[in-house]
């Protein structure tokens, strides 16, 4: 009790001093309790493509095969860099068998043309089964 008092005091006094060193401009927001600095980036208004389907066993799958592959260095999912989007290419196609065992082959062989002079890569290491995993995963993320 005889410590814990004068301890109190002291924080007090600590804290009285911290605020007189931050106050002078702002002397009308004196009650206010202090802003969090910048904790983490404010969410988006919009929930992103990757929260929006991240439970879906189809785009772990398919994130997963993806992330053993080369694809990030040419696609991001929201955004065009060497590729189109992710989501401008589930945009373009419906996610129909047909369009998956398309593309999936075009993975494969590579191929320019349907977005712009740039071509695709081929990926011959990657079996049929995989490229499809990876194609049903872009085709999920949809807006
Ligand atoms: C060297 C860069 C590069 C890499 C690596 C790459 N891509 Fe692409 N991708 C492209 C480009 C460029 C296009 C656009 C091709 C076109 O215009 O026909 C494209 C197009 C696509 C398309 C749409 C095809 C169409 O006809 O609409 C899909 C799906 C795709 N990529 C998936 C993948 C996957 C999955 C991987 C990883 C296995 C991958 N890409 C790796 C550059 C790349």
């Amino acid at each position: 009790m005889k410590i814990t008092k004068p301890l109190n005091l002291g924080l007090v006094a600590l804290a009285g001093l911290a605020f007189a060193c931050g106050g002078g401009e702002k002397s009308s927001e004196t009650t206010s309790t202090p802003e969090p600095v910048a904790a983490a980036p404010a969410p988006a208004q919009e929930i992103s493509l990757e929260d929006k389907y991240k439970d879906d066993p189809i785009y772990i799958k398919g994130l997963e095969k993806i992330k053993g592959s080369d694809c990030m260095s040419c696609h991001m999912v929201e955004r065009k860099i060497v590729g189109p989007s992710y989501a401008d290419v589930a945009a373009k196609y419906e996610s129909t068998d047909e369009n998956i065992t398309k593309l999936a082959t075009k993975v494969i062989e590579g191929g320019v043309g349907v977005w712009g002079e740039v071509p695709m890569t081929p990926h011959p290491g990657l079996s049929l089964d995989d490229a499809k995993d990876m194609v049903a995963y872009v085709l999920l993320l949809k807006k």
